[in-house]
């Protein structure tokens, strides 16, 4: 709160004493972020600044799953060389907890993944530093970002242990922990702003002209980029349902034409696409709210706000959502009430399931339409029932570019690859195979791939079976679980071809996965563990021959 020193009229600090009451952790380390920025952005620039006399150091450490912390660790890069440190980015792929022993200034950003899990990539910097003899961290000033999504039990998880460790360790915490859900960009960006200022008045060092300097300006590069609150609107040109009309799946091929849109885009990469609420659920909330008549709240529900996942403290028996909350309560809400229990509606992740150099300025998209039903009610994926049902040739989707660096081909055109694929996990590997094919790439190719039932789900099989017959795939596995009595699954199918995976493992095959993430991924390492060994495993992955891309 405000003391009564503060430099503003008793009434002023009154008002301002209410607004912040109000508002949550999150927002009021926005807000300071925020004017920090605006003062510095207002401030007179200094005419011939020295330049600093020392560069403090400052060591910016992160844990990634699809590219999210790492992208804030570019951003904190940036913001800090313009406050003078000498920062530098450590994935935590490549870095031990005894790297970090005697580093001055570490800003940890950390994602959250499985079910309250580490990044893979970060797997064994996590062991290390949890174990009982990892080093003393004394002298370590340090502060930590945590990614995740509320709509998990563990949220931020990650995030919330390293900031545990690195204290009990012997660092010093130099800023609280941020959590930040799904929509992270604009408090992170506060955050990490807040926090290095703080950093550089502890380190009793401020430069010359502003204290903290947050960059509004963004450069001509980054303007042109389409992000999550700029997409480009890429419009449908084939919208086509590959399941087969008696398939118990509903997945759909879909063609964006990039035109204009310098997307540049490599296999592996996904398209975030940034997608509409379903109206009738949206008429729904409003009229369980007693809202039915608000026009403009019902123009920004369909658009702006998650209507489904419950991120409160509300209670939450399994599979319900906010319908079921607003239905249990039956208690007419203001606007402001019913916001106030939505996050923003966040964008979902679609593999590219095509190569530029094969098809130019367009993206393929293959999306699975998830359909279940909980107490009673119907229940439809916001984002790919959204393609599924609604789009349709001629729309357009807004979309944006969300590389992923940790899911590419090998830089040698002559190594194996062995992708395992099965469902939607096929859509990076037809972009695999359309590049391989496009530059000659002579590397052996398998896949493996795995659905429901051979005459309704072979997804791509026409694509398949060309690659096959021109030479470009060398080998395709396929496991339908509905076609026999007993299930078959793609770690079936892997374990039955067991000595020639070792063969192609010695001979330098890279082993990719993508797909489901709960049951599929981790049976298939189970499996993989069970055919090369825990050890020869954790190798592979170590020289980056064991990528998965799972979800
Ligand atoms: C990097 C990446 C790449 C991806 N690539 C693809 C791709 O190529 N193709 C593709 O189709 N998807 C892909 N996905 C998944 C995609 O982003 C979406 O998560 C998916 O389409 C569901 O989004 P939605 O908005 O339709 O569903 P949402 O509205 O987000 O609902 C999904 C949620 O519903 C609940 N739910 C779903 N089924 C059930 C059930 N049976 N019982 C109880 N609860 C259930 C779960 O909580 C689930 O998280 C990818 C994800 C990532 C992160
Ligand atoms: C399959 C999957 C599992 C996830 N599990 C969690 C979780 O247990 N807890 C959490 O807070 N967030 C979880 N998340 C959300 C991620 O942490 C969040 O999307 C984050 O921004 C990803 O950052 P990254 O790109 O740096 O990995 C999960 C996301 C996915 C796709």
């Amino acid at each position: 709160m405000l003391p009564e020193t503060a430099p503003f009229p008793a009434e002023q600090i009154a008002t301002l004493n209410r607004i912040i009451s109000g508002t949550s952790a999150e927002q009021r380390t926005w807000l300071s972020g925020f004017l920090a920025g605006f003062q510095a952005a207002n401030a007179p620039q200094p005419t011939g600044a020295a330049p600093p006399a020392r560069r403090a150091p400052l060591t910016i450490l992160f844990a990634t799953e699809s590219g999210n912390a790492e992208a804030l660790a570019d951003t904190a890069r940036k913001a800090a060389g313009k406050l003078g440190f000498a920062a530098r980015v450590l994935d935590m792929a490549d870095t031990t907890p005894a790297q970090v022993a005697g580093v001055q200034n570490v800003l940890v950003i950390a994602s959250t993944w499985g079910e309250g899990d580490p990044p893979q990539r970060a797997i064994d910097f996590h062991a290390a530093l949890m174990a009982d003899d990892a080093p003393r961290l004394d002298g370590v000033r340090y502060a930590v970002l945590a990614l995740g999504d509320r709509a998990y039990a563990k949220f931020c998880e990650t995030g919330r242990l390293f900031d545990e460790r690195f204290a009990a360790l012997g660092a010093t915490r130099v800023a609280e922990r941020i959590e930040c859900d799904l929509d992270y960009e604009a408090p992170a960006g506060a955050w990490i702003d807040a926090t290095l200022g703080t950093l550089q008045a502890e380190l009793g060092e401020p430069e010359a002209g502003a204290v903290i300097h947050v960059d509004f300006a963004r450069s001509p590069a980054e303007v042109a980029a389409w992000s999550r609150s700029r997409p480009f609107e890429a419009e449908v040109t084939e919208h086509i349902r590959l399941s087969g009309s008696r398939s118990t799946s509903d997945t759909w091929h879909v063609e964006l034409s990039l035109e204009g849109a310098g997307i540049a885009y490599e296999p592996g990469d996904s398209l975030g696409f940034v997608p509409m609420n379903d109206s009738a659920l949206v008429d729904a909330v409003l009229d369980a709210t007693g809202l039915a008549d608000n026009e403009p709240l019902r123009a920004r529900l369909l658009e702006q706000f998650d209507i489904t996942t419950l991120t409160g403290s509300e209670p939450r028996p399994d599979g319900w959502q906010v319908i079921d909350v607003l239905e249990a309560a039956r208690q007419p809400l203001t606007e402001a009430q019913l916001l106030a229990r939505l996050r923003p509606l966040a964008p979902r992740y679609y593999s590219i399931a095509s190569s530029r150099k094969a098809i130019g300025d367009q993206a393929h998209l293959l999306v699975a339409a998830v359909r279940h039903e909980a107490h009673g009610r119907a229940r439809s994926g916001v984002a790919s029932v959204d393609v599924a049902e609604r789009r349709k040739v001629g729309d357009r989707l807004k979309v944006f570019l969300k590389p992923n660096t940790h899911f590419r081909l090998p830089n040698d055109p002559e190594r194996p690859v062995i992708m395992i694929g099965p469902g939607t996990g096929v859509a990076p590997f037809r972009a695999f195979m359309q590049e391989r094919d496009a530059v000659g790439a002579r590397g052996r190719n398998w896949l493996v791939f795995g659905h429901r039932n051979y005459t309704h789900d072979f997804l791509y099989q026409l694509d398949w079976q060309d690659l096959l017959k021109r030479g470009v795939l060398t080998r395709l596995d396929v496991a339908f679980s509905r076609d026999q009595p007993e299930k078959r699954y793609v770690q079936h199918t892997l374990w039955d071809a067991r000595r020639e995976l070792h063969a192609w493992v010695q001979d330098g095959a890279a082993i990719y996965v993508c797909g489901d993430a709960n049951a599929m991924a981790k049976d298939v390492h189970t499996t993989l563990q069970q055919i090369l060994g825990e050890a020869a495993l954790d190798a592979l992955r170590r020289e980056g021959r064991y990528l998965r891309d799972v979800y």
